[in-house]
């Protein structure tokens, strides 16, 4: 049995939708479908400004333009993410400042970030791994203590939440994605969410997603005309890809539970073997308020993972490794750094992370597959030590 890594499926909700949005003739954003994503998103995030977006990073390049970054401000993320985090930072003349991620969850560490405080540094831009929460109690009080700005990248964490409040909705800035990698998905799409504490900026941040004009006001019945008012980005997503996520979004509950489901059943197979206790630092476990993003293993050694992987692909079943971090990146390697990421852990994070097949659309004969293989996998790992 071949099982793919990920699978992503059109519903027959989500073409009668589609259909329905290309005979309507309007095809631009700011239509029906984006009015009712956005209902369905406030649901889910009642406090926060909401402006929908083509892609979760274009929404962290807004938020770091809300959060008035400058030429030479640094930003601390983790070295353990996706290049838009820095790319976001870059664009405004920022300097990212790259820290070390937690063993457990691997999402920013809070200790690293202190190691990491000087006074250029304005905002923290933490990473909801695998829509598990970061370790917000100690971030929050960071950047309440030290005045500093928190921009949350909940790109993975549609849904999760942190003490019964939405990821994302936590910090001043929070950005979500609906790549076509994440539980919902219009291809490619994303969300700005510019907190309930941040009104002061929900003008400007509407005017910068309207291409720097006053539209929004103008489509209200505010004004009876627009015009040109201020710093802008294109950002609307087309209604054809608003279509296509909101039947989505109306299951995401659904979606999320079934993921949680296959990360319960992965972890079933860890938690009574011995042996995976010699191989494995951590891994994703059913945390509360996660989402099921993803399922990863961390290996103590890299060449078990690689034996790992060669074991799993050989038996047809789809896994991969993740982020090379940061720091030691083509592009990331002038930047301020923790020193911890030179230890041989931190280092080969990428070798050792490993992350096995996951969508809502695997079927439960293909989860029993990949459960088997996965322990038989284990077992062979275990006979190299
Ligand atoms: C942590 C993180 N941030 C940002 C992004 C960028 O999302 P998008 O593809 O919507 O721009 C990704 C993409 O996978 C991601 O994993």
């Amino acid at each position: 049995m071949n099982v793919p890594f990920n699978r992503v499926e059109a519903t027959p909700h989500m073409v009668e939708a589609v259909t329905r949005s290309l005979s309507s003739g309007h095809w631009s954003g700011d239509g029906t479908f984006t009015a009712q994503v956005l209902e369905k998103l406030h649901q889910l995030m009642p406090e926060p400004l909401l402006l929908l977006t083509t892609s979760a990073s274009q929404a962290l390049e807004m938020a770091v333009v809300l959060a008035g970054i400058k030429a030479g401000d640094e930003v601390i993320l983790p070295s353990y993410t996706y290049a838009s985090c820095a790319n976001a930072v870059l664009s405004a003349g920022g300097l990212p400042v790259f820290a070390a991620v937690s063993q457990e969850t691997l999402c920013l560490a809070p200790e690293s970030v202190e190691r990491l405080m000087s006074p250029s540094v304005k905002a923290i831009m933490p990473v909801h791994y695998g829509g598990v929460p970061a370790e917000m109690d100690l971030l929050m009080t960071l950047c309440r203590e030290r005045g500093l700005t928190l921009i949350e990248d909940a790109a993975q964490a549609i849904g999760s939440s942190w003490k019964g409040r939405a990821l994302g909705t936590l910090g001043d800035f929070g950005a979500i994605s609906f790549h076509d990698t994440k539980n919902v998905t219009s291809g490619e799409g994303g969300l700005l969410l510019v907190g309930a504490d941040r009104k002061d900026l929900w003008e400007q941040a509407q005017i910068l997603h309207q291409k720097g004009t006053d539209r929004l006001q103008f489509l209200q019945g505010h004004r009876d005309r627009y015009e040109w008012v201020g710093q802008g980005v294109s950002a609307s997503p087309s209604e054809l890809l608003m279509a296509l996520l909101l039947p989505q979004l109306e299951a995401v509950e659904a979606i999320n539970q079934r993921r949680l489901e296959i990360v319960g059943r992965y972890e079933s197979v860890m938690k009574p073997l011995e042996i995976s206790r010699n191989l494995i630092l951590s891994h994703s476990k059913v945390s509360k308020g996660g989402n099921g993003h993803l399922f990863f293993l961390r290996f103590k050694d890299a060449g078990n993972a690689a034996a790992f992987m060669a074991f799993m692909a050989a038996r047809g079943i789809d896994v991969r490794t993740h982020y090379q971090p940061l720091h030691a990146s083509p592009q990331g390697r002038g930047f301020r750094h923790d020193p911890v990421l030179h230890s041989v852990g931190d280092r080969d994070l990428m070798k050792c992370v490993v992350r096995l097949p996951m969508s809502h659309h695997l079927k439960d004969e293909e989860i029993d597959y990949v459960c088997e293989v996965l322990k038989d996998a284990l077992i062979h790992c275990h006979t190299r030590l």
